[in-house]
């Protein structure tokens, strides 16, 4: 039993589990809550594990804690982001040396993780943000890793080691999902966008199920397996199959399908919020993101559920059957959902690499991002392996321009048209689908209507406009003589 020089602190659910994925893997690892009977409880389950004697529980007080891993151990926190997090560091902070690590492992905002190394750095201790997606059979099993801090050199040489150990493996080539990320807060920022992607990833899935329902006149266990066919094509991917289980369970009481009777009201810890506030927050232009926008506005109003219900006793906008062809209707459902997932992907990278601008993370390798996406994390898809490959070889400016991808969208508009042209007649709500269906018209359009609003800005405002025609920068004199000036 050898004395252990990492630690875990918080030993709730993500915390307990990834604690013992490093035991698992050779890692001697002390366990820390701050209250004892939850590390005891921890202990005591795991106490007949084979990695048992890798688990080094710590009663007591933080203390307690540095002097059996050392003050210039390594911390892994995983408690709560905000203030929870911060209690622990600044309990922890004056116990330790320079040289110590400490990485928080929680969903913290990136700003947060900023701020903790502006507090931490001078002290000399080692600070890494780093997020952890998979959830809680990721965290025990093999989550993908994101850390983000100021020194690869300390990433190589303490935490490389120990996190591609506990990584989830890609099973296309057995490599780590975990890589260094980037400076300050880039990793948080990373995991971030990852649960931006996700959130439009589960709403385009949602409204796809919704369509079949009600515009086709599925049941649930019906389009559990569509999904479930779906799994093995274009849309391979975790959620797809977690969709295909979560439609296929039965009611526990046996009155049907399990799904049928789940409050339609979505809830959000606030990942997806972010992701939209950062898009506005990039000073050189705001990004668009309406896939994740529609995601994150539609589990706003999908919460609203009694006012809703008030609602629609006031409005009748009666859902009507598909009349068309079903089958036909059905794969044109899963090109588009391929499309659309597209085009939230391009919107999540084109943020990643504003915010990597904006906050200085040190130049984000989107090959090797998407690269540790592929396995371990919610958004784990095959996909993921061609946006590596698309941004490794020679990376496009827009990931809409890679061959494969732009193949994709080309051939797969008139599908995305059909399935919206569809929703709208059948009055089933299809924001992420019209949402990536505008954006991607908008965004491959050499002319949009802008020119009318530069007009409007000048009218009112004298906002100025440019021309198509010559340079400069002009306004006309709309009340008055009409003319134009150049300025
Ligand atoms: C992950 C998940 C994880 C968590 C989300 C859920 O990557 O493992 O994204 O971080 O499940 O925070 O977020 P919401 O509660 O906002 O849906």
């Amino acid at each position: 039993m050898g004395a252990p020089q990492l630690a875990m602190i918080g030993m709730a659910v993500m915390g307990s589990n990834f604690a013992q994925n490093f035991a698992e893997k050779g890692f001697d690892i002390a366990l820390f809550n701050r209250t004892d009977s939850v590390t005891k409880e921890v202990y005591e389950s795991a106490k007949n594990e084979p990695y048992a004697d890798k688990l080094h529980p710590v009663y007591g007080e933080m203390p307690d804690l540095v002097e059996k891993v050392g003050k210039q151990g390594t911390y892994f926190i995983m408690v709560k982001a905000g203030f929870p997090t911060d209690a622990m560091i600044e309990q922890l902070l004056p116990l330790l040396e320079p040289g110590a690590v400490i990485v928080d492992c929680s969903n913290a905002h990136y700003k947060d993780t900023a701020r903790r190394h502006e507090e931490i750095s001078p002290k000399k201790i080692h600070f890494f943000g780093c997020g952890v997606s998979g959830g809680e059979e990721g965290a025990r099993h093999g989550p993908s890793i994101m850390p983000g801090g100021y020194s690869r050199e300390v990433y190589e040489e303490k935490l490389k080691g120990p996190l591609e150990a506990v990584a989830a493996k890609a099973p296309q080539d057995g490599k780590p999902c975990v890589t260094y990320i980037g400076n300050g807060g880039g990793g948080h920022y990373v995991k971030m966008v990852h649960n931006g992607i996700e959130y439009a990833d589960m709403q385009l899935i949602a409204e796809a199920y919704d369509f079949m329902t009600r515009a086709l006149g599925m049941s649930a266990a019906e389009i559990g397996a569509v999904f479930e066919q779906w799994n093995s094509g274009v849309l391979e991917s975790y959620l797809i199959e977690i969709t295909a289980e979560v439609l296929k369970q039965q009611d526990p009481s046996g009155q049907g399908q399990l799904v049928d009777f789940i409050l339609d009201a979505a809830q959000m810890k606030g990942t997806g919020t972010w992701t939209v506030i950062s898009s506005l927050e990039i000073s050189d232009g705001v990004i668009p993101l309406p896939g994740i926008y529609a995601a994150v506005e539609s589990r706003a109003i999908s919460w609203k559920k009694d006012a809703r219900v008030t609602m629609s006793k006031e409005f009748s906008f009666p859902v009507t059957q598909y009349e068309g062809d079903k089958e036909q209707i059905i794969k044109d459902l899963e090109q588009a959902l391929y499309v659309a997932k597209i085009a939230c992907y391009t919107q999540g990278i084109e943020l990643m690499q504003a915010g990597d601008k904006e906050y200085e993370f040190g130049g984000l390798d989107i090959a090797s991002i998407a690269e540790i996406w592929r396995d371990g994390c919610i958004i784990r898809a095959n996909f993921l392996g061609d946006i590596t490959d698309a941004y490794r070889k020679n990376p496009p400016s827009n990931l809409l321009l890679a061959a494969v991808f732009k193949a994709a969208v080309t051939e797969g508009m008139t599908a995305v048209n059909n399935v919206c042209v569809a929703a709208i007649h059948a009055h089933v709500p299809f924001m992420a689908f019209d949402a990536s269906r505008d954006y991607i018209l908008q965004a491959t359009s050499e002319r949009l209507p802008q020119n009318l609003t530069q007009g409007q800005r000048d009218f009112f405002g004298a906002h100025t406009y440019k021309r198509t025609d010559k340079k400069g920068t002009f306004h006309t004199e709309w009340s008055g003589d009409r003319s134009e000036k150049e300025l």
